[in-house]
């Protein structure tokens, strides 16, 4: 399947173009006098949604292409958005310039003494689902806001109707980062990577305009607030681009690579923090409290972490390469895939809350300022998220007050009954059951229920090798472009009875990492192998024998205040080896998924890479208090797809050096 997807890409991607080539839509009057008299009037602006009460579902972006008008109206939106005038603080500028730089005030909210130099975002916090959560929803109620005025620019009649009609359902998309796409189709949507143009069907007619979700367009890049090279000379986002040069550009077929490449990893992660976290203290980010514990590695935020770095490309199979927006946090909120890519955070979170409802912010001290923090402040629950008004009288919203997602008017698919976005909320079951189908593809977990699903239905008859093999292949496993080679000696049976599972049982094998967040100059990443290691750093993500990477998303020159405090922090992140250790059994180099047999092979077998933004691989032993621990669980398989897999206590098994 990879090589099709890269077909395809290369194909639709491969088309030379000159930047800022391509404008704005043409309403045929002037919209920017228009739109700041219908939507820029209040002040401060309070967080409220997108429509009065009413409840709407925020859709995978692919399914929100399928409904013609409202993704016209989304396009036209986000184009305006993103047009506006940038000293407007409802632009696509001052918004996204909340997250990081150009770290300057938004709303009257002032930066606290020492903390002028950052941005408001929290990281490495307690509050780093919550804050996240008022900021999408700032975006949203602006975007919505805009939409609905676009809505009545289309002639008088039934056209404007439906458009209007289609306006009052708009949320904003998030894109599903660790779902199977449909086959041929890479994780990286084409309406987000294709091409830098989109042609849209707007009340004046079908227009070329600059695509709003391939990049964002500086008008004018403040080169005195982006502080250095090369963000102080690129006018507009880049993904992977293959060099800091003025004129570089995104190649976005090679972050398509490296999401398609990583799926099985990122999805074998969600779905052991949607199983295996149950506290939200360490669900929610990736600061690594030494002495706290040794077991939960892993975090919300470290898998967003890794998304981050992946999609801001960067040493990831280029030599000389540099990190585009995304890969760097002051930055990386001005690429259009930064929302998309929280939405999906946001939605982790509010299925993950679903599941857990009871575990909640505890006060916590910042292990990083922000710009209305200071590092060592404690943080609550009821710690504004600022710069997110809650009301005209100045309150701003908390961790406690956005708890209740619905209050903002939107939902997720997962969330809701058949019956409608509004009706009864769907029991955890249901939850469960959506979270196996979309995440659990590449866990053994998965295996086990459609092999006990096969044995009900066909009692009696016996199914031959040949039939289960055709079985396991056609559900999936495994599932990734990356495992799915040479399956011929496969054993159903045999992995079923003991080489894997033992009754339900099986062992979930998982490397957790702990590093220091600034220990190289900027973002770098962690590569895992099983085998051997190709000399090229180009040929790492498509080798067999590559089995994950974590993205540590760092800082490289947003002020000495934070820099300091992120030279302070120790994170934490996963990369998960089962998917990898399975396939091992199925091909017969390793007998059994058993201690007596993982560990010396392991031993043997594993191997680490560090690579920096720049793509440079580094000496891993310079890297300050890089500590790589593998451990495994005994885990008990879901007897139902309504239920999760159920962990056993973590075991530390050796240190790789
Ligand atoms: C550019 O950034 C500097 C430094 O943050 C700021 O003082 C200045 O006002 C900005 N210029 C504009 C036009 O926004
Ligand atoms: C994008 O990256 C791929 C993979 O490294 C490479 O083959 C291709 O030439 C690059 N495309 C451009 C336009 O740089
Ligand atoms: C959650 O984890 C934190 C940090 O390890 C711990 O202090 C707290 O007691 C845990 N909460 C529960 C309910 O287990
Ligand atoms: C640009 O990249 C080159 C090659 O990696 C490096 O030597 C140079 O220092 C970089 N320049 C800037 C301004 O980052
Ligand atoms: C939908 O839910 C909102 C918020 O709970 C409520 O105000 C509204 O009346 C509901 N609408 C319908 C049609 O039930
Ligand atoms: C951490 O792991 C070590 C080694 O396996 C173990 O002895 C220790 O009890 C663990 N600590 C905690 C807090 O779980």
């Amino acid at each position: 399947m990879a090589p099709i997807r890269l077909i395809l890409l290369a194909c639709v991607l491969w088309v030379p173009f000159v930047l800022g080539q391509y404008t704005s839509y043409n309403y045929g009057f002037n919209v920017v006098r228009r739109v700041r008299r219908d939507i820029d009037a209040t002040r401060p602006l309070v967080v409220r949604g997108g429509g009065g009460g009413d409840i709407q579902v925020r859709q995978e972006i692919r399914e929100l292409e399928q409904d013609q008008d409202l993704w016209t109206l989304y396009i036209l939106g986000l184009s305006m958005l993103q047009f506006t005038d940038q000293s407007s603080p409802t632009s696509w500028y001052s918004i996204t310039g909340i997250h990081g730089i150009p770290h300057q005030t938004w709303g009257g909210v002032r930066p606290t003494p020492g903390n002028e130099e950052t941005g408001y975002c929290t990281h490495s916090s307690i509050l780093f689902p919550t804050w996240h959560r008022p900021y999408l929803v700032l975006y949203e109620q602006v975007l919505y806001n805009i939409i609905q005025v676009i809505a009545t620019w289309w002639p008088e009649g039934d056209l404007r109707g439906r458009y209007q009609e289609a306006a009052l359902r708009f949320r904003i998309p998030y894109w599903d980062w660790a779902a199977n796409p449909s086959s041929g189709q890479s994780v990286l949507p084409l309406s987000v990577g294709g091409v830098p143009w989109v042609d849209v069907d707007g009340p004046s007619g079908v227009q070329r305009i600059e695509n709003p979700l391939f990049s964002y367009s500086f008008r004018p890049l403040n080169s005195t607030a982006f502080l250095q090279a090369p963000w102080n000379y690129w006018t507009t986002t880049l993904r992977s681009p293959a060099s800091n040069d003025t004129n570089a550009q995104s190649n976005n077929s090679l972050v398509a690579l490296n999401f398609d490449q990583s799926l099985s990893s990122l999805s074998q992660r969600l779905y052991i923090l949607f199983s295996n976290y149950d506290n939200y203290s360490l669900f929610s980010n990736n600061a690594w409290i030494p002495l706290l514990n040794n077991v939960s590695y892993d975090s919300l935020e470290s898998l967003h972490d890794t998304v981050h770095n992946l999609a801001g490309g960067g040493g990831l199979g280029q030599p000389n390469a540099q990190g585009g927006h995304m890969s760097y946090i002051p930055y990386s909120a001005f690429d259009p895939i930064f929302f998309l890519h929280h939405c999906m955070v946001d939605r982790i979170f509010t299925m993950w809350q679903a599941l857990y409802p009871d575990t909640w912010v505890v006060p916590q001290p910042a292990a990083l300022p922000s710009y209305t923090t200071s590092r060592g402040q404690v943080q609550d629950s009821t710690t504004p998220l600022t710069p997110f008004f809650a009301s005209r009288d100045g309150t701003f919203w908390t961790s406690d007050t956005v708890r209740d997602h619905t209050r903002f008017g939107y939902t997720y698919g997962e969330l809701t009954s058949p019956g409608g976005p509004n009706s009864s909320r769907k029991s955890r079951a249901q939850i469960r059951k959506a979270i196996n189908r979309l995440y659990g593809t590449s866990s053994p977990a998965n295996l086990f229920l459609r092999e006990t699903r096969a044995r009900t239905v066909d009692t009696g008859s016996r199914t031959t090798t040949a039939e289960r093999r055709r079985g396991v292949e056609e559900n999936g496993w495994p599932s990734s472009p990356k495992q799915s080679s040479n399956l011929a000696s496969i054993s159903v049976p045999r992995i079923l009875n003991g080489a894997v599972f033992v009754r339900n049982r099986y062992r979930e094998w998982i490397t957790n990492i702990r590093v220091k967040k600034q220990a190289m100059d900027g973002p770098f990443s962690i590569h895992l192998f099983i085998g051997t290691v190709p000399d090229n750093p180009e040929d790492w993500i498509l080798a067999p024998s590559h089995v994950g990477t974590v993205g540590v998303f760092a800082a490289s020159d947003d002020g000495v205040n934070y820099r300091m405090s992120m030279s302070q922090l120790e994170v934490s992140s996963t990369i998960p080896l089962t998917t990898s250790l399975v396939k091992k059994v199925m091909l017969g180099e390793l007998s059994s998924l058993e201690p007596r047999d993982v560990e010396p092979y392991l031993r043997r077998n594993i191997q680490k890479r560090i690579l920096s933004v720049s793509g440079k691989v580094l000496d891993t032993s310079r890297i300050r208090d890089l500590r790589i621990h593998i451990v495994s669980s005994v885990v008990h398989a879901p007897a139902t797809e309504e239920e999760l897999p159920s962990w056993g206590r973590v075991e530390e098994h050796f240190e790789l050096n």
